[in-house]
């Protein structure tokens, strides 16, 4: 089933849906106060997520629910949840044919009546298979693993936002090959007959294809899930969304490139999703740099931690959470919390016309002409866009003033230079007019020069 068959509509639920539940936190806790115009004042993470149309969530335990400390924090804090272990294969189907969701409804039940979205996670995996699932090869895997993944997206239907569909199917290392496991073992389209499984359960769930290590832009792994998407989207397989879980923990370090990996994946026209955050000793700059980064890209719909307190964490003695044992907040709290304030797109009303900068024209001598338009102009921040004529593919580089600062961009897929300031941006098939946002960062006058056009 292609994408097109699908229920219209999807994303303005998913924004209502957040405004609602932002409308709760704000007054569940009498924290987010946001005046028409003033800066975002959210004092809590889904709430001031949720004013961008994007998720702060969290992963749960089921069996924590009880732990009223926990609970009070999960309320308040996030508008998204995971189930860390009880969507598993092997909790939802621990003998052939007979299922057990009474964990995984126990936390469906507990997201809805917190206006929580819920992200289902995973139909599909090599690891935490049952015994059954682990001994069966060939056929006779494949169909049980297609009939787990329709009987589960079955019964949750409707109360999903987001399937995590398959999970870890690349393996680690420079091979850019596929992880070896019964499944991979059944044929290469295994992947691919998971999703279109998926989507004939539940049209209107997004479908997304999950993995760690796929963070740094330069890895092998990143480039092999890439093409995997890029080749599905061009064959008409049904996928919504690549979910990076981001365990910056252990060996595996937030890269400074990983908003270019958001924003090349977003360019294949799928969203995005940080879906396991936690970072070792949990650095306020790497979680600060996360959110900022998913800010900048449109389509990464929102962050998910996993775990609340170190004490939840499954890497417990690494202290990667925003929250202490105790359940109190930590300096990467402060530092979250700051960053999606800030980073909150306009509430107010645009102004036009656009400013009186300096755009420039380059002269057409890499083959192409780059136009600046300036676009609408708010009291923070500026759009600008930029149509190429004289090529169909392309390069441009655009030169920002510091202490201006590109914090969106569409319709291209941008590198950056080490400053920062310098942005070259490659056509991708999504026409020739590319746009960003710039934020003024205390200097109104300055605007962006193009620097050069180049074809090709
Ligand atoms: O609940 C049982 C308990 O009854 C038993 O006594 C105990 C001893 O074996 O095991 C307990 O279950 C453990 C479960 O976590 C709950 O604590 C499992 O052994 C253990 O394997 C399981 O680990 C989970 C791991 O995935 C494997 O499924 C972690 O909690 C969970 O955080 C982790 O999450 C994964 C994501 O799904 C995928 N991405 C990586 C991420 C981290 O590994």
């Amino acid at each position: 089933m292609a994408n097109s068959s699908r229920a219209p509509g999807r994303s303005r639920r998913l924004r209502a849906a957040l405004v609602v539940s932002a409308a709760v936190g704000l007054l569940a806790t009498a924290g987010a106060v946001v005046l028409p115009g003033s800066a975002s004042a959210a004092s809590t993470l889904g709430a001031s997520a949720a004013e961008s149309g994007r998720y702060f969530g969290t992963a749960v335990a089921v069996s924590r629910l009880n732990d009223s400390a926990y609970t009070t924090i999960l309320n308040r804090e996030f508008n998204q949840v995971t189930a860390e272990n009880e969507m598993k294969i092997d909790a939802l189907q621990p003998n052939q044919g007979q299922f057990n969701y009474g964990n995984a409804d126990r936390l469906v039940q507990h997201a809805r009546s917190q206006g929580m979205l819920v992200r289902g996670h995973t139909l599909a995996w090599h690891s935490q298979q049952p015994g059954w699932m682990q001994n069966m090869s060939g056929t006779t895997l494949r169909n049980a693993m297609l009939n787990h993944v329709t009987q589960v997206a079955t019964h949750f239907r409707g109360q999903i936002e987001w399937w995590d569909v398959v999970n870890e199917a690349f393996a680690d290392g420079g091979s850019g090959a596929r992880r070896d496991s019964n499944l991979q073992r059944t044929g290469n389209d295994w992947i691919e007959a998971a999703f279109r499984a998926a989507r004939q359960a539940d049209p209107n769930a997004d479908l997304c294809y999950n993995d760690y290590n796929i963070d740094n832009w330069n890895d092998a792994k990143t480039q092999a899930v890439y093409r995997m998407v890029q080749d599905f989207k061009s064959r008409g397989v049904p996928i919504d969304c690549v979910g990076l879980q981001s365990h910056f923990t252990g060996g595996s370090n937030y890269p400074s490139n990983y908003r270019t990996t958001l924003s090349s994946f977003a360019a294949l026209g799928v969203d995005v999703h940080i879906t396991e955050l936690d970072i070792r000793n949990a650095p306020s700059d790497a979680y600060r740099n996360v959110v900022n980064d998913c800010l900048a890209v449109a389509r990464c719909k929102g962050i998910t931690v996993w775990g609340i307190r170190d004490s939840d964490s499954w890497r417990s003695s690494e202290n990667p959470l925003l929250f202490n044992g105790s359940g109190q907040k930590k300096p990467a709290y402060d530092a979250v919390l700051t960053a999606l304030n800030n980073g909150t797109p306009p509430t107010g009303n645009p102004t036009t016309p656009p400013p009186t900068g300096n755009p420039t024209t380059p002269p057409p001598s890499g083959g192409c002409t780059a136009t600046v338009t300036p676009g609408q102009v708010w009291g923070d921040r500026y759009n600008t866009s930029v149509t190429v004529s004289g090529a169909s593919t392309w390069s441009v580089v655009v030169a920002i003033t510091p202490p201006q600062r590109i914090s969106t961009t569409w319709s291209g897929s941008p590198t950056w230079d080490s400053s920062g300031n310098v942005m070259t941006m490659r056509s991708n098939g999504s026409g020739n007019t590319f746009g960003f946002t710039t934020m003024m960062n205390g200097n109104s006058s300055a605007r962006p020069q193009i620097r050069s056009c180049t074809a090709g």
